[in-house]
């Protein structure tokens, strides 16, 4: 029997989604999407080994994720989702230029959400050095609304308390309040957590900055894109049984097992090192 287009379609949709982040923060991006779409497999690269990305360069954020969705298109998965906020800031769109696979960023679902809700057109957000720098966020928003105000805050360490699991400390209460305190003075009335990681500080955020502004994860729009796409291209996993997971980390197996188990509150069974090497190997430094 010779294959056939549809053949093909079916192969393709049964593989897995790709996803990488700098380590474990874009499990907050896995979790919505496998509360949305349950029955897909998904393959998750945590480049711990380079933690924390906030603060490196765009060349470095470039060339860290053309090796990722390079090592991604290996094995081999059907669409693949940056998600982290500063890794789509600085690289989105070269790689989507260079590579075959459709790919998806965290940073327009949150800015189209954040449009969607924002009464008075002022969008706070709150991010990494990087994604600010970037320029990212007031790009996309401004895409959707020209005439939108977007007033940015960079949050220079936050992910290190989070990371390291602390979510309740007098120390984080601070560093919150001197990061929120300035963004409030600003009076937006939607605030995007544009970060994986602050998404599992959220009532603290919100305490701070007060019951007159709507917080946007954009954690579960990038849920609703993915499905949408996959649907529209046909793409979906056909049956109903659950999707499988398996975790890749260019640091420690057990340290991203025991924090991925944490983050995502179930266990992770399938994790394998990825060292940086192999990575090295797909694309030269
Ligand atoms: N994943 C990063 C982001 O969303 C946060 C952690 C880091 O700085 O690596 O921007």
């Amino acid at each position: 029997m010779t294959a056939s287009p549809s053949d093909s379609l079916q192969e393709l949709a049964a593989l897995p989604i790709g996803m990488f982040d700098s380590g474990m923060g874009g499990l907050t991006v896995l979790h919505e999407c496998l509360v949305q779409l349950p029955g897909e497999h998904f393959a998750y690269v945590g480049d711990t080994a380079r933690f924390p990305y906030g603060e490196k360069s765009p060349d470095e954020l470039g060339l860290f994720s053309r090796q990722i969705t390079a090592f991604l298109e290996t094995v081999p998965v059907k669409l693949i989702v940056v998600a982290c906020y500063s890794a789509t800031s600085a690289a989105l769109p070269a790689l989507q230029e260079r590579f075959e696979t459709p790919i998806i960023g965290v940073v327009m679902p949150g800015a189209r959400a954040a449009v969607e809700t924002s009464r008075y057109r002022k969008i706070g957000v709150l991010a990494t050095e990087a994604t600010v720098a970037s320029g990212a966020y007031p790009r996309a928003i401004h895409s959707l609304d020209s005439g939108a105000e977007v007033v940015q805050q960079a949050c220079p360490g936050l992910v290190d308390f989070i990371e390291a699991g602390d979510v309740a400390s007098q120390a984080l209460a601070d560093a919150v309040r001197g990061f929120t305190e300035p963004l409030k003075a600003q009076r937006p009335d939607v605030v995007i957590l544009g970060c994986t990681h602050y998404p599992l500080i959220a009532p603290m955020l919100q305490r701070f900055l007060g019951r007159d502004v709507t917080l946007i994860n954009p954690a579960a729009e990038i849920a609703r894109e993915v499905e949408a796409m996959l649907l529209r291209q046909g793409l979906e996993r056909p049956g109903d049984a659950m999707g499988s997971y398996r975790f890749y980390t260019t640091g420690d197996v057990e340290r991203f097992r025991d924090t991925g188990a944490r983050f995502l509150q179930m266990p992770l069974t399938r994790v394998r090192a990825l060292p940086l090497e192999r990575l090295a190997e797909l694309v030269a430094p």
